[in-house]
C-alpha cells in the first residue's frame, strides 16, 4: 500500500509517499518540502493568507517532485492521506481540496490526520523506532504536550502548557532579540556563543507538581532583561541572554519529561514537533535519561519541523490497525482547533 501524504497546516507545504505491508514499519519512498520561511520573515511571523495562497503554488509540482524520486505514477498511489487539524484554515483546506481531488479522480480512499499525530510518530521513520507504549514530547510552534503514548491511536494527555507553546517561547523571545523569524533556529544558534547563567530568566511551572507548563512570563522576562539593557545592547549581552532565555526552556521541558516518565513508570521517550530539533535540549535530555536508562527518542532532524512524511506515515499507521478508516466520501472539513485526544466531528 502506498500512501501520498500532504501537509499545509501552516507554513511548510509538504508532501511524500510512504509504502506500508501489513504489518511492520512503513518505510518512506520520497518526501519534498517548501518552506515559507523566506516570505513570512517580512512580517515578523506567518500571514495566514500569503501562507495559504502559497499552498496553493507549491502543492503540486511538490507532489510530482514526490513522484518522480520515487519512480512511481499517480496510478501507484493507494491512499491520499492530508492535514486535517489543528492549523491554519485556509491553509488546511489547501491540503484537503487538493487531496480529496487527487483521490476522488484516481477513484482511491482518503483519510484526515491529526497534524500532532504526525509529531508523535515521526520517530517511527528514523533509524532508531521506538516500541509501545512510550512518553511523547510534542514540542512544536503551536503545542507544548506530554502524552502517553499505548498504540496507534491510544493517546492520554498528561499534562500542557496553559499559554504560550515552548516554540512561542522561542519565536517570541528572538523577535525582541530583533532575530528575525522563524525565531527558535536563529537564537539557538546565537546561544552557542552566551552564558546559559548571564541572565536569571524565570522557570514557570518547574514545581507545580503538575506536568503542565506555562512560557508566556519568561516572554516578558526577556522583555524587561532588554529594557535594562537599553537601545544599544551589545552582540555578546544579546547571546548571553539567548543563551539563558534557551536554557530555561530546556530546563523546564527536560524536568518535566522525567517527571512524566516517573509518574508513568515508562522507560522510552519520544521527542517531537520543531523544538525537539534543539541541540541544546537533545544533549540535556540525552544525559539525564541516560543516567536513569530511560531510551530517547526522535525524528530525523529534517522531519522533526512540519513535513508531509509524518502525515504519510500517520495514514499507514493507522490503516495498518483498521484499514476503514480511509473513506470513500470526497466532501471535506478541516478541524483548525482540534485536541489530539479527541474523536474527529465533522
Ligand atoms: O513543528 P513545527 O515545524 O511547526 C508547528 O507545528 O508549530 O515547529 C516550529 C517551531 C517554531 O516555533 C520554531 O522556532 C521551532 O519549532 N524550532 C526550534 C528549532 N527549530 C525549530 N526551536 C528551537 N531550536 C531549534 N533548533
Ligand atoms: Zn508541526
Amino acid at each position: 500500500m502506498n500512501v501520498l501524504g500532504i501537509e499545509s497546516s501552516c507554513d511548510e507545504t509538504g508532501v511524500a509517499l510512504v509504502r506500508a505491508t501489513a504489518a511492520g514499519t512503513p518505510t518512506l519512498l520520497a518526501h519534498a518540502l517548501h518552506s515559507q520561511a523566506d516570505m513570512h520573515q517580512a512580517y515578523g511571523g506567518v500571514v495566514p493568507e500569503l501562507a495559504s495562497r502559497d499552498h496553493i503554488r507549491r502543492v503540486l509540482p511538490l507532489t510530482r517532485q514526490v513522484l518522480v524520486q520515487a519512480g512511481a505514477s499517480l496510478a501507484d498511489i493507494d491512499v491520499v492521506a492530508y492535514t486535517r487539524g489543528p492549523g491554519l484554515a485556509g491553509a488546511l483546506l489547501v491540503g484537503a481540496g487538493v487531496a480529496c481531488s487527487l483521490a476522488a479522480a484516481l477513484a482511491r480512499p482518503v483519510i484526515g490526520i491529526h497534524h500532532l499525530e504526525g509529531h508523535l510518530l515521526s520517530p517511527f521513520l528514523s533509524a532508531d523506532p521506538p516500541a509501545f507504549p512510550f512518553v511523547a514530547l510534542l514540542v512544536s510552534g503551536g503545542h507544548t504536550q506530554l502524552m502517553r503514548v499505548d498504540a496507534v491511536g491510544e493517546y492520554t494527555l498528561l499534562g500542557e502548557s496553559i499559554d504560550d507553546a515552548a516554540g512561542e517561547a522561542f519565536d517570541k523571545s528572538a523577535k525582541l532579540m530583533g532575530l528575525g523569524y522563524p525565531g527558535g533556529p536563529a537564537l539557538a544558534r546565537l546561544a552557542e556563543f552566551g552564558d546559559p547563567t548571564a541572565f536569571a530568566l524565570p522557570r514557570p511551572l518547574l514545581h507545580s507538581g503538575n506536568l503542565d507548563f506555562s512560557f508566556a512570563g519568561l516572554k516578558t522576562a526577556v522583555r524587561t532583561q532588554l529594557m535594562k539593557l537599553g537601545s544599544n545592547v551589545c552582540e555578546q549581552d544579546k547571546a548571553h541572554l539567548a543563551a539563558s532565555t534557551q536554557q530555561a526552556i530546556v530546563d523546564v521541558l527536560v524536568r518535566k519529561s522525567l517527571q512524566a516518565l516517573r509518574d508513568t513508570g515508562l522507560t522510552r521517550i519520544v521527542v517531537a514537533g520543531g523544538v525537539g530539533a534543539n541541540a541544546r535540549l537533545r544533549e540535556q535530555l540525552d544525559a539525564e535519561c541516560r543516567k536513569r536508562q530511560v531510551r530517547v527518542h526522535y525524528p530525523e532532524l529534517a522531519l522533526c519541523t512540519d513535513n508531509g512524511a509524518m502525515i504519510a506515515l500517520a495514514a499507514a499507521m493507522r490503516l495498518q490497525c483498521n484499514a476503514s478508516q480511509a473513506s470513500f466520501d470526497y466532501a471535506f472539513s478541516v478541524l483548525p482547533r482540534w485536541p489530539l485526544t479527541a474523536e474527529a466531528t465533522t
